[in-house]
C-alpha cells in the first residue's frame, strides 16, 4: 500500500531547490509516485511512497532550505508536470541600465559571495546600497553608521542583552574588534565572562560593565586596566532603555531592518556592529538563518590589519552558512584584505584619487581600468564580477523607497504628537 502527501511551499525568487529536487528523483527509484507542480511562488509537491519515513524525510529536508516556507495547502490550479531541474529562470537585482540601455541584473548567487560597493564620498554609493536593499527578497540587515537611511523597520538603539547564547571567543573577539583592548583588559574581560558564566543565567553589555566594577583591585596594574576598560564599557551602553532587544534580531530581518548607529560613540557604532554580526553568524551556523547583512562605512568595522575582524570571518566563511555581506566604503585602502579578496562582486562608484583608483582597478584585475574609474559621474559605477560592465544606476526606486519611509516616520510622529 502506498501512503500519500501533499506538502505545499511557498517558494523565494532565485532560491535553488536542485538538492530538493534530487531529493525527490531518488525517491521515484525507491517505488514512490512523485509529482511536482510550480504556479509563480507556489510549489506543490504529491507524494505516495510505500514507507511514511519518506514523506517525513522530504518535509525535513524542504524545511532545511531557507528560502522555501511550508504554508497550507489550498486546491492546486491546473495540472501536474514532471519533474524539472531548473524552475527559476533568475532574474536577480536590477540595479540599473548599462551603455546600450539594457537593464543590468545582479544575480542573488552573485551576492551570495558577498559584494563591495566602492567609490568617493558623493558618488552614490549609499543609493545603490539602498536600492538593492529595498529590493532584496531574503531576510535584510542594514548597519546605517550615519543613520542616513529611511525604512518603516527602523531602530535607533539594540538592547546588548543575553550575550550568554554567544561563546566567549564570540563576545572577546566583538570588544576587542571594537575597543582596541590592551592584553590586561582582555584578560580581565576574559575572567568577568568567567563568573558570569557561574553566577548568572543570562547576561548583557550592562552586567558585564558592572562585574567589571564590582572585581576586586589585586595590584596597580589591574587597577588602571579596571578603570580604562570601564571607560571603554560605559561608551558602549546607550544613554537610553532600548526596547529593541539583540534577540529580536532574526525575526525583524524577515521584512528588512535598518539599525541606525548615529546615536552612538564610535566605540558604540563599532560594538553594536560587531556583536550583531557574531550572533547572526552564530545563527546562521546553527542553521537557523539565511541573511544578507549591508555594512555602512565598512572600513570602520572591518579594518585593515592584522587582527581578524568578526566580519572578517563573515567574509571567509559566511557563504556556506548563510550569511551574505555587501559592504559600503569610500575607503577601499583602509578596509581589510580579507573583505577584498573574498567579495566576488565589487560595484565601483567614482574613486577620484588616483592612488585608490589604480588599487581597486588592480584588485579587480583590470589595472588598465583606473581612469575610467577616476571619470565615472555620480550615479555611474563599474560592476566587477568576472567581465566588468559600466552601469548607470536607477535611483527612481530609491527615492520611492526613501519617500515611503519618511512617510512612515512622519505619520509615527504625527500620532506621538497627537
Ligand atoms: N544613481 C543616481 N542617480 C542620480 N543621482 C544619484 C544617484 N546616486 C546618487 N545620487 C545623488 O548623489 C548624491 C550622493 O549620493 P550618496 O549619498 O548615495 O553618495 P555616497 O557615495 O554614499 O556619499 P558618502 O560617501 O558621502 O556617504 C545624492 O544627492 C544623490 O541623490
Ligand atoms: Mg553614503
Amino acid at each position: 500500500m502506498l501512503i500519500c502527501k501533499k506538502l505545499c511551499y511557498k517558494v523565494n525568487e532565485g532560491c535553488d531547490l536542485t538538492g530538493a529536487f534530487s531529493f525527490l528523483k531518488f525517491l521515484m527509484t525507491k517505488f514512490c509516485k512523485v509529482s511536482v507542480e510550480l504556479v509563480k511562488d507556489k510549489l506543490i509537491i504529491k507524494l505516495c511512497c510505500p514507507r511514511s519515513s519518506y514523506v517525513n524525510e522530504t518535509r525535513a529536508r524542504m524545511n532545511l532550505i531557507d528560502c522555501v516556507k511550508g504554508v497550507r495547502c489550498v486546491p492546486s490550479i491546473g495540472g501536474l508536470v514532471p519533474i524539472r531541474l531548473t524552475y527559476f529562470k533568475e532574474k536577480g537585482l536590477c540595479i540599473g541600465i548599462d551603455e546600450k540601455g539594457s537593464p543590468v541584473c545582479i544575480p542573488i548567487r552573485w551576492l551570495e559571495r558577498h559584494a563591495l560597493i566602492l567609490g568617493s564620498t558623493g558618488s552614490g554609493k549609499s543609493t545603490t546600497a539602498f536600492k538593492m536593499f529595498s529590493d532584496i527578497s531574503f531576510p535584510k540587515l542594514m548597519l546605517d553608521w550615519h543613520g542616513e537611511h529611511h525604512w518603516p523597520n527602523k531602530v535607533d538603539c539594540v538592547n546588548i542583552n543575553h550575550l550568554e547564547r554567544l561563546n566567549d571567543v564570540e563576545i572577546l573577539d566583538s570588544f576587542a574588534s571594537s575597543l582596541n583592548l590592551s592584553d590586561a583588559q582582555y584578560y580581565i574581560l576574559m575572567k568577568v565572562l568567567q563568573l558570569l558564566r557561574v553566577q548568572r543565567k543570562s547576561f548583557g553589555i550592562r552586567d558585564i560593565a558592572f562585574y567589571v566594577k564590582s572585581l576586586e583591585e589585586t595590584s596597580r596594574w589591574m587597577r588602571e586596566s579596571k578603570f580604562a576598560l570601564l571607560r571603554k564599557l560605559e561608551m558602549l551602553i546607550h544613554r537610553k532603555r532600548c526596547h529593541f532587544t539583540i534577540t529580536n534580531l532574526a525575526e525583524s530581518l524577515e521584512n528588512g531592518l535598518i539599525i541606525d548607529l548615529s546615536e552612538y560613540t564610535e566605540y558604540g557604532k563599532r560594538f553594536v556592529a560587531n556583536i550583531i554580526i557574531s550572533y547572526l553568524f552564530t545563527q546562521a551556523k546553527n542553521k537557523s538563518l539565511k541573511a544578507f547583512i549591508f555594512i555602512e562605512e565598512a572600513h570602520n568595522i572591518i579594518p585593515r590589519g592584522d587582527e581578524v575582524s568578526v566580519a572578517d570571518k563573515v567574509f571567509m566563511e559566511g557563504r556556506k552558512y548563510g550569511l551574505h555581506l555587501i559592504a559600503i566604503t569610500q575607503s577601499p585602502k583602509a578596509m581589510s584584505q580579507n573583505a577584498m579578496k573574498n567579495s566576488a562582486l565589487k560595484i565601483i562608484h567614482a574613486l577620484r584619487e588616483v592612488e585608490d583608483a589604480k588599487y581597486v582597478a588592480e584588485s579587480i584585475g583590470y589595472p588598465e581600468l583606473w581612469k575610467e574609474l577616476i571619470s565615472l559621474e555620480v550615479g555611474e559605477a563599474i560592476l566587477a564580477f568576472r567581465r566588468p560592465i559600466r552601469v548607470l544606476i536607477d535611483s527612481k526606486r530609491h527615492k520611492r523607497a526613501s519617500h515611503l519611509g519618511r512617510k512612515s516616520i512622519q505619520s509615527k510622529e504625527a500620532s506621538h504628537t497627537r
